[in-house]
């Protein structure tokens, strides 16, 4: 059966990332607000000085299997400062792409999506595609899958947190928007805390116009 891997990101790797920022720009409605190019990844992300880092799960073949990886989610962190706890990752964004959603033994046994009956295909997925040759630079092209979700949101997240401590780091922060219930449950039931039920903070930011204004330029 196709296995799961975590790995750090390649420079190549960075025109798969952003198809999927994009498509999750798209779930979260607010793909007008992504600006950021392959370039501007490979640079950022890939120079002497990374402003991010980024993890990335690829579906690896069997042994024997003929089918080359395929990639099917990410999480792009860096290291964020805080002047009471000191050294922190903030994870900016995670995805995995709908067919691989779903949760396998990392929930002990859980059983696996009620929406997604088992089978050994992605959804979504014309018989036509199955025809085109498999290109490990488009993910749209993989070919397998597990037969059932296997917490992949869940490793990468797990991940980071192993990121996180071995870099002396303590805390992993994230943000999501209110109505992604699905991703407030996963966090909360990895033991994550809502800051603003808790403690009542509110996320701003300077942008455009107001930053300008601010800076004088
Ligand atoms: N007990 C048991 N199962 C639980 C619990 C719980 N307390 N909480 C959540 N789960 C289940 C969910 O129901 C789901 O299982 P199901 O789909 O089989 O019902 C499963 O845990 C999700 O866990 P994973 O399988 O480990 O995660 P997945 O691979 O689905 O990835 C992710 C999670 C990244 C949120 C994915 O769903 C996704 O890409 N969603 C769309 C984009 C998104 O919302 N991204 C996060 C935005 S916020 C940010 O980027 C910081």
């Amino acid at each position: 059966m196709a296995s799961v891997l975590i790995r750090e990101a390649k420079e190549g790797d960075c025109g798969n990332i952003l198809r999927m920022i994009r498509e999750l720009a798209e779930y979260e409605k607010l793909s007008d607000q992504v600006k950021i190019s392959e370039e501007a990844l490979r640079a950022d992300g890939f120079g002497e000085n990374p402003f991010f880092h980024c993890l990335v799960a690829e579906i690896l073949p069997a042994p024997g299997e003929p089918q080359g990886s395929c990639m099917v989610g990410y999480g792009l962190y860096y290291f964020i400062y805080s002047t009471w706890t000191g050294r922190n990752i903030y994870l900016e964004d995670i995805y995995v792409k709908p067919e691989y959603r779903g949760t396998g033994q990392d929930w002990g046994g859980k059983k696996s999506s009620p929406h997604r009956p088992p089978h050994l295909l992605p959804r979504n997925r014309s018989l036509w595609s199955f025809l085109i040759p498999f290109s490990s630079d488009n993910p749209s092209f993989c070919f397998f899958l597990p037969t059932s979700g296997q917490g992949i949101g869940s490793k990468i997240i797990k991940k980071v947190a192993e990121v996180a401590l071995d870099k002396g780091c303590s805390q992993f922060r994230l943000a999501v928007l209110d109505w992604n219930k699905k991703a407030v449950d996963l966090y909360k039931a990895l033991g994550a805390r809502d800051l603003t039920e808790a403690e009542g903070w509110h996320s701003f930011r300077f942008e455009g116009e107001a930053m300008r204004e601010l800076a004088g330029k």
